[in-house]
């Protein structure tokens, strides 16, 4: 089919060309390395050069794939959209206009009268390159129309031969495997009404296994906090498509004449400098929102391993001035504050004190924490209820879910909890309300927002309801943040169960685990920051034991581990002795100090050989300092450790890279590299990336912290 017009989208090195055809929707040419600027000849070359001829055996179609492919298309792979109306297919034939065009955006309107329909797609490249896709369908004809999916697709080149996909489970949160890119179409489905902590996360299409530092790396991530789908199709006569889209059940998007359905945003981003590559695109992204937190992370203390439901006024307080001493800026109050909440069986929904363990309220432990100085936050779970509640007892109809499911059949429950059905006005505004005004009496700096359960059998009004509970939970959000500016809120479920880019549209930081083992965190973490910035990234010192997985680790490897992300104390700090209390304080300061850097600047994991080695670094945009992690999660294979290199530095400057002891001392075996003899040496950038410095025999469970500034 004949090309119209190009459109050429350029930003941060990164391009992507769509061709416009005579009919139907454009198609991408290219998405990838940055081709310069493009003039019309340039462009007709690029049509030609990237068209092909029919292949033997197969429909005589156009071969290119459109934003949204369809089986018109000679498209054996997954429709991008499938629509019925009145229980009959819907084969959408498009006539498309531009409605805008920038150098970094491209906004169409595709109609088809004859089939009732009207689809919006925008499509961006942000800040570091990232492309931003969506889709919004409109029902223009007569009737009903489902819509069973509507899901954003762009090529990646047949050369992507590995397909990289994340599960996990409870303490374990996103865990890759690496496979060879299997042929057809593989679909990774998500349906807990949360990502869960088996969420597909992000899907990656590569160049063999996907390295950190080198290769060319495709991923896609969708921002949407409940059932989602990864799709991959590779199919022999098109390129590769790798895509996602929210799964919904049947019935659950059912448009009226004059309804729409719009997906959530649908994030690209490619790089030929690995998964550092795809990071950087990511948290570059990030960053630039106008809603990023601006002001320094505060060191946080959170209650909950401390003392559980376990709530005594004069414990908490004294818990609090020890914190502050120690040098914790927001002091969090976990689950068990509100009434019949002595453990999980009762309470949710009931946004109250419990008088019977706060006589007072909590205006004096509120209070104490604002005159030690720190910020009060407060935890809730707002999106779920107890029948043990008030709030149920007035209210079955409230729930979320299928008569039959209430009571929970066994394989139903968890933790007594059931889901609140915020889509239902007077629901949401109960919650809102009694929210608002603990907000406004305790002057609540900061909401934990936990999400414990999964949606099962969610129904709303006779239908399923996980989609619009989801949008109901942004808005409660979104409306608490408006009513009271400055009040930060973190997305936490049970773990780190809901941490995509939907939820980080209205919240600042997600809680990444319920682990506070550092060896598991170290692997968490890194996975959790392929997308998101550190800052936004809870990560927390715990005890020892860890009470998730008994593993006893050293108290510097836990502050080391914690000093990579927004980190605090997951702690009972009244148990610390002397030296270790000593140890912390310490830590809070080297926080203090290096928060700036640590949350502004560019994350770099070299690649290392042995796999009990894990070295992240964060390099300051302007190269002048960077501070790395060394840490062992096993004992290392050779009896040589090897040298590490440090990325990212200005090969041109020179550089001093000393330990920072502060965290504590780290051990290791009797090789003792010279370099460390007199704790510092310096070298160029180029040197320290390309020789690097000889590596201690650490043991297993240990952390070196290196800092390096410029001379
Ligand atoms: C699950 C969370 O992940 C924990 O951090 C804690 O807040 C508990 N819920 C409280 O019930």
């Amino acid at each position: 089919m004949n090309t119209r017009s190009w459109t050429v989208l350029r930003r941060d090195g990164v391009s992507l060309v769509l061709a416009h055809p005579e009919a139907g929707l454009p198609a991408v040419l290219h998405w990838g390395a940055d081709l310069g600027d493009l003039g019309p000849d340039d462009l007709a070359a690029l049509d030609r050069a990237t068209s092909r001829q029919t292949a033997p055996g197969t429909l005589d179609a156009a071969w290119r794939l459109p934003l949204v492919p369809q089986d018109a298309d000679g498209w054996s792979g997954r429709p991008g959209l499938l629509a019925t109306r009145d229980g009959r297919p819907v084969f959408p034939r498009w006539t498309t206009e531009v409605e805008h065009e920038s150098g970094t955006e491209l906004r169409l309107t595709a109609t088809d009268a004859d089939s009732g329909l009207v689809l919006r797609t925008a499509i961006a490249i942000g800040a570091g390159g990232l492309v931003l896709l969506d889709h919004e369908v409109a029902n223009t004809g007569g009737g009903d129309l489902d819509v069973a999916w509507l899901e954003a697709t762009l090529p990646v080149p047949k050369a992507a031969d590995s397909l990289t996909q994340f599960a996990g489970r409870w303490t374990r949160e996103k865990s890759p495997l690496t496979t060879p890119m299997p042929r057809g179409t593989t679909v990774r489905e998500s349906r807990r009404g949360r990502g869960g902590h088996d969420a597909p996360w992000v899907t990656l299409a590569s160049k063999g296994t996907p390295r950190n530092r080198d290769g060319a790396v495709w991923a896609v991530h969708l921002g949407w906090s409940a059932d989602v789908r990864h799709r991959v199709d590779r199919v022999n006569e098109h390129l590769t498509a790798i895509g996602a889209g929210e799964l919904v059940r049947p019935g659950e998007i059912r448009l009226a004449a004059g309804e729409s359905y719009r997906t959530p945003t649908a994030y690209f981003a490619w790089s030929a400098a690995g998964l550092d590559g795809v990071a950087d695109r990511f948290h570059t992204w990030m960053r630039a929102r106008p809603q990023h937190p601006s002001t320094p992370r505060p060191l946080v203390l959170n209650t909950w391993e401390a003392v559980y439901f376990d709530h005594d006024r004069s414990r908490l307080e004294a818990l609090a001035r020890k914190a502050a001493e120690v040098g914790v800026e927001r002091f969090v109050l976990d689950d068990g504050w509100f009434p019949a909440r002595r453990d999980d069986t009762a309470g949710l929904g009931d946004w109250t004190v419990d008088r019977s363990v706060w006589p007072d309220g909590l205006e004096p432990l509120a209070g104490l924490v604002h005159d030690l100085g720190m910020q009060f936050g407060l935890w809730f779970e707002p999106e779920m209820v107890n029948l043990d509640s008030d709030l149920a007892r007035a209210h079955p109809e409230w729930l979320l879910a299928s008569p039959a499911s209430v009571p929970s059949p066994a394989g139903l429950s968890f933790r007594t909890q059931y889901v609140l059905d915020l889509a239902n006005h007077d629901a949401f505004e109960h919650v809102r309300s009694q929210m608002s005004a603990l907000v406004r009496d305790l002057g609540i700096d900061f909401i934990k927002w936990d999400h414990n359960r999964d949606l099962v059998e969610a129904v709303h009004e006779g239908r399923p309801g996980t989609h619009e509970q989801t949008l109901a939970a942004y808005r409660l959000i979104a409306r608490l943040k408006a009513d009271h500016p400055g009040l930060e809120i973190e997305s936490c479920s049970s773990g780190g169960a809901r941490t995509d880019l939907g939820i980080l549209a209205h919240t600042d930081r997600v809680w990444a685990s319920d682990s506070n083992d550092p060896v598991e965190r170290q692997d968490i973490q890194r996975w959790t920051e392929l997308v998101l910035p550190p800052e936004l990234i809870g990560a927390h010192v715990g005890p020892s034991p860890a009470h998730s997985s008994g593993r006893a680790t050293p108290l510097p490897y836990r502050i080391a581990t914690s000093l990579q992300g927004s980190s605090g104390f997951e702690w009972d700090l009244l148990s610390c002795n002397e030296e270790e209390t000593a140890q912390v304080t310490a830590f809070a300061a080297l926080y203090k100090e290096l928060r700036g850097l640590l949350h502004s600047g560019t994350v770099v994991r070299p690649d290392v050989l042995d796999p009990a080695l894990r070295v992240r670094g964060v390099v300051a945009p302007d190269r002048s300092e960077a501070v790395f992690t060394v840490a062992t999660v096993a004992s290392l294979e050779d009896a040589l450790a090897e040298r590490l290199c440090l990325p990212g530095l200005d090969p041109e400057r020179r550089y001093r890279v000393r330990m920072r002891d502060e965290i504590g001392a780290a051990r290791w075996g009797w090789v003792h590299p010279g370099w460390l003899d007199g704790g510092e040496t310096v070298l160029s950038g180029r040197v320290l990336a390309e020789a690097g410095l000889q590596l201690p025999v650490l043991w297993p469970v240990q952390a070196l912290l290196l800092h390096a500034t410029a001379v």
